[in-house]
């Protein structure tokens, strides 16, 4: 406890006259791995592009070790030290791998550690490796996915958020992917990891949120949640048990 390294505070959002996001608090303790779940449509995205400055909250306040981020531009919460892989990964395919990775290490904090952060890079996805020199649009899903990961650990970053990571991929491939985010928090890289595969990822979180249109519905720890029953019977279920 005492150790957050962000803190989400009342936060409303809205669309237009829509409001979406409703009184949302949550904390990420730093060196962990928080999941924030729950349907499609419920704000999860909007959540996370609130916290990178790409929309801007209503009411509220959001604080990056300590310091308020609720007004700054997206390149600003780059610069601070947190990176966002989106939804859809979103890639420069007729970029190769590596013209890719070396644009994911743009933001000045990230520049002189660029060698030390490719070898890491490299390290956790061999793939990319061998692939460097392939266009990204020729990769599969699953290596377009490690890609934008590793992009987005170019950056150096304190707080890694990841927009439904596992969407799309194949069983394997969802594991692969599962297990390289486990690996990175072990290197000490906090993550706040958004999911609709729910039980994969409270199986790898310290603490997690269900998020309910717009609201926080339950949170405690990834196992606690995992364990109990009204979470298993409204969100796990048949629906989610074979994933
Ligand atoms: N750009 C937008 N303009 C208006 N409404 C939006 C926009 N993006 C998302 N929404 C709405 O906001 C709600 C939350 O969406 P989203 O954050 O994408 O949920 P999730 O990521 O949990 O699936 C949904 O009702 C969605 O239709
Ligand atoms: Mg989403």
């Amino acid at each position: 406890m005492g150790n957050h390294l962000l803190e989400v505070k009342g936060v409303d959002v809205l669309y237009g006259d829509v409001q979406v996001i409703w009184d949302v608090s949550i904390h990420v303790e730093k060196g962990t791995i928080v999941a924030l779940v729950g349907a499609n449509g419920a704000g999860k995205t909007t959540l996370l592009k609130t916290i990178s400055g790409i929309i801007h909250a209503k009411r509220g306040e959001i604080l990056f070790s300590g310091k308020s981020l609720t007004r700054l531009k997206p390149q600003e919460v780059v610069d601070i030290g947190i990176s966002h892989v989106p939804e859809g990964r979103r890639l420069f395919s007729n970029l190769t791998v590596l013209e890719n990775l070396k644009l994911g290490a743009y933001p000045s904090r990230a520049r002189p550690l660029f060698a030390e952060s490719l070898e890491r890079a490299f390290s956790l996805f061999p793939v990319l490796k061998a692939r460097k020199g392939q266009k990204a649009g020729s990769l599969s899903g699953g290596e377009r996915q490690m890609l934008a990961i590793a992009r987005a650990i170019m950056a150096h970053p304190d707080l890694l958020m990841l927009d439904e990571p596992s969407l799309g991929l194949s069983p394997i491939f969802v594991k692969t992917i599962f297990e390289l985010i486990y690996a990175l928090n072990k290197q000490k890289v906090t993550i706040l990891l958004v999911e609709q595969n729910i039980h994969q990822a409270l199986k790898i979180a310290y603490q997690a949120y269900v998020l309910k249109t717009g609201k926080i519905a339950i949170s405690g720890r990834g196992d606690e949640l995992l364990a109990d029953p009204e979470v298993q019977k409204a969100y796990i279920g048949e629906r989610w048990s074979k994933r």
